[in-house]
């Protein structure tokens, strides 16, 4: 298949360029698109057999359900069953890197929710992700635009890597600002609201907003989120896990990103200033050390537990993970 590939303009999109996008997805094709946490590949969310391929592009088990993308609020009362914690969030945060699991309505295809009786839905803070599912004039169903398992596409380049020659069309919209995915929870108890995965919505501005704590999922609810199962985000050579305090690893050729120096002679290095752009840096570093063909990446395991520290330790932990 021949990927068309556009550059456009985040803050002002070509309208030719979303049409064509839009038209792309309206006819059952896939799209891959910047969102503000990592590149999504898009297709209607509402057909069945357009989703199917967002699964056999990724290599994606099926079982493991979508993120609904919607532009406006009225969108999701077609979708799923909002109650009044959904009403209190969407009006908050939205657009924002926050996905809610909800009590899924028919229309929702059981293959875009893998088969559960819910379904995840968010609105994207990036205009050019607007501007797409308005003209679209459907839900996009989009995961992270990576082959599954692989670090998720934070620029251009990384999702044409993974996806040219798969799928129809590739927007260029630059490189993405929070860089690991939207947080995910599940209210579809209000008494009990749980945080399936932590990402670029930091907990604590959840819990103050909801005052309530937000409870990790027991094995039980580990299996309403099957995404939350696999190894993920691993680049091709070994990430290894260095804390400061101890010992740093002793490699050959090996890689390092971190925010602090390593304190010994590396052969390459990134660092950050800070953790967030420690969590927006880290997927495309991976790319590029696997690229150089280094024997491994050495990751800093940073020692905040707030704002997007938790996601990011999340991602690293799981892109180290043997299984
Ligand atoms: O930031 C993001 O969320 C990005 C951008 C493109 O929006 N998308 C993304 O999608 O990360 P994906 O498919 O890579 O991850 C979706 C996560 C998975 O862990 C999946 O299991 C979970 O959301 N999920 C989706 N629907 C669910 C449902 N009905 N119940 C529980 N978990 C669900
Ligand atoms: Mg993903």
């Amino acid at each position: 298949m021949m990927t068309i590939t556009a550059k456009i303009n985040k803050w002002n999109p070509e309208p030719e360029i979303i049409f064509q996008a839009a038209d792309i997805i309206k006819r059952g094709g896939l799209v891959a698109f910047p969102t503000e946490t990592v590149y999504g590949l898009g297709a209607d969310a509402l057909n069945p057999e357009a989703v199917k391929k967002i699964y056999e592009a990724k290599g994606r088990p099926s079982d493991n359900p979508l993120i609904l993308h919607v532009a406006n609020i009225n969108q999701v009362r077609e979708l799923v069953y909002v109650n009044d914690v959904a009403e209190i969030l969407m009006e908050k945060f939205w657009p924002a890197p926050l996905t809610l699991v909800m009590k899924a309505r028919d229309v929702v295809p059981l293959r875009t929710r893998g088969g559960l009786d819910t379904a995840a839905i968010r609105m994207p803070d990036n205009p050019i992700a607007l501007a797409l599912i308005e003209a679209a004039g459907t839900p996009i169903a989009a995961p992270s635009a990576n082959i599954s398992g692989r670090p998720s596409p934070t620029d251009f380049e990384s999702v044409f890597n993974d996806m040219n020659g798969k799928i129809e069309m590739i927007i260029d919209g630059g490189a993405v600002e929070v860089g690991i995915e939207s947080t995910v929870i599940d209210i579809t108890n209000p008494e009990k609201i749980l945080m399936l995965r932590p990402g670029g919505m930091p907990r604590e501005i959840l819990e103050a907003t909801l005052k309530t704590h937000l409870e990790v999922p027991d094995l039980q609810s580990k299996k309403r989120s099957p995404g939350t199962r696999y190894r993920h985000y691993a680049p091709n050579i070994p990430v290894i896990i260095w804390k400061r305090q101890e010992k740093f690893p002793d490699f050959d050729n090996a890689a390092y990103i971190g925010i602090h120096e390593p304190g010994l002679k590396i052969s390459s290095s990134i660092l950050f200033d800070d953790i967030k752009n420690f969590a927006r840096g880290l997927f495309a570093a991976f790319r590029k050390f696997e690229k150089e063909n280094f024997s491994c990446v050495i990751v800093e395991w940073p020692q905040d537990n707030s704002g997007i520290s938790e996601g990011l330790k999340d991602r690293i932990l799981r892109s180290a993970s043997r299984k």
